[in-house]
């Protein structure tokens, strides 16, 4: 037999997915896969019951559904404070996910030099791999994240195309600030570079901290794609529901591949989404609240445990650092630990190596999920904190 494609040879699955199969097989429980165990809204379900009952199963416009489209807009326009004019800018896809293999093929060729932040969110990597571009990696270290904006600048070349975002940023939870944005921008106003960012985690931000949309700055939006999705916001990742919002040109390319790629995203979900979307500000209120106690849980129990927390600004990951714990047996790097914790506890974490392009960066990290129910959350502090 002829061999498949050379894409799929670089192909393996990640590591959050088999940590996920080995603590299934021993009952654990997983806080290793970013998955939201918690039940979508109320009416976002009843409004997707009703979307299906009324036949509304064709394919939609490959931009979106227009009343999705429309409470997209005025979210965008109200929430994230970008500059946008109307549907024009507005491109819903199967997930974020979705809208991110778009964007790349939209802006970038095999051969470009895309630069991201560590420790990074895999599935942009991957994508950007596939795509045959040249990922440029600046790590940023625990417990500060902090951005050296002169290596940044030092790693910028004439084949430099676009950076990569994640802020709120899973794994680490740092939030960018204005000031941290502002000097990214100018920087990319200089050379020339687009912006893609994900901001999927973008209702979850603590202590006060305030989410700002790099496109809301001026200058940014010719030059920015901003990526969300429904999947964090309102617990739905398997509905694959996101979106991108931008210039009208790059949109219009991207909708136009999204059409290419799988035509639209499922309409009646879109439908029913559009119906339940829940505007209110007190569901987001809640939202954070929710996730800002199980932070605490989270972190509280990790200190407990033994390991070094920074705790994250946003978005429900802690990647927490066992090098205190270092010199005990089941605790020599990432990989031996998150074995470790499954065998001992039944908790499933993701290895730090996994997000850094030198796995020796996250030698001593392991990212704990903690969006999970509450018993379940306690539970698993319960067995952390007698580790
Ligand atoms: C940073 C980040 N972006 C995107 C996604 C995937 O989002 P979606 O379900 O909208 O494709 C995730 C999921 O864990 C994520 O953590």
């Amino acid at each position: 037999m002829k061999p498949l494609s050379k894409l799929t040879e670089g192909i393996h699955q990640s590591d959050i997915r088999s940590v996920t199969a080995r603590v299934n097989a021993v009952n654990g429980i997983n806080l290793g896969q970013g998955i939201c165990d918690m039940p979508a809204p109320d009416s976002i379900k009843e409004g997707a019951k009703k979307a299906i009952d009324q036949d509304r199963s064709i394919y939609a416009p490959f931009g979106g559904a227009d009343p999705l489209v429309d409470r997209i807009v005025e979210k965008v326009k109200t929430f994230n404070q970008t500059p946008i004019q109307g549907a024009e800018n507005i491109m819903v896809t199967a997930g974020s996910t979705g809208a991110f293999a778009t964007a790349a093929f939209a802006l970038l060729n095999p051969g470009d030099e895309v630069i991201q932040f560590e420790p990074l969110y895999g599935y942009h990597s991957k994508l950007l791999e596939l795509r045959g571009v040249k990922q440029i990696s600046l790590a940023l270290h625990s417990p500060s994240w902090e951005v050296d904006f002169h290596k940044l600048e030092s790693l910028i070349t004439p084949k430099t195309k676009a950076i990569v975002l994640t802020t709120p940023n899973n794994p680490c939870g740092k939030v960018w600030s204005r000031k941290e944005l502002e000097t990214l921008l100018s920087l990319l106003i200089k050379h020339d570079i687009y912006a893609i960012t994900d901001e999927v985690y973008e209702y979850m931000t603590y202590d006060g901290r305030e989410h700002i949309s790099l496109a809301s700055m001026d200058g940014a939006f010719e030059r920015t794609i901003t990526l969300s999705s429904f999947s964090k916001t309102f617990n739905m990742t398997g509905w694959r529901l996101g979106y991108a919002s931008g210039p009208k040109e790059i949109i219009g390319k991207m909708g136009l591949l999204n059409d290419i790629l799988y035509i639209c995203a499922p309409t009646p979900l879109q439908h029913g989404l559009a119906d339940g979307f829940a505007t209110e500000s007190r569901y987001y209120e809640q939202l954070l609240r929710d996730y800002d106690k199980k932070r605490t849980m989270m972190c509280s129990a990790l200190e407990s445990a033994g390991f070094d927390v920074p705790w994250p600004e946003g978005a429900y990951y802690v990647l927490a650092s066992f090098r205190p714990m270092a010199d005990q047996p089941g605790f020599s790097n990432d990989q031996t630990a998150c074995s470790t914790l499954i065998d001992r506890v039944g908790i499933g974490s993701v290895p730090g190596g996994s997000f850094y392009s030198n796995p020796k960066d996250g030698k001593y990290l392991l990212r704990f999920c903690f969006a999970k129910k509450e018993n379940e959350l306690k539970e698993a502090c319960r067995r952390l904190e007698g580790l």
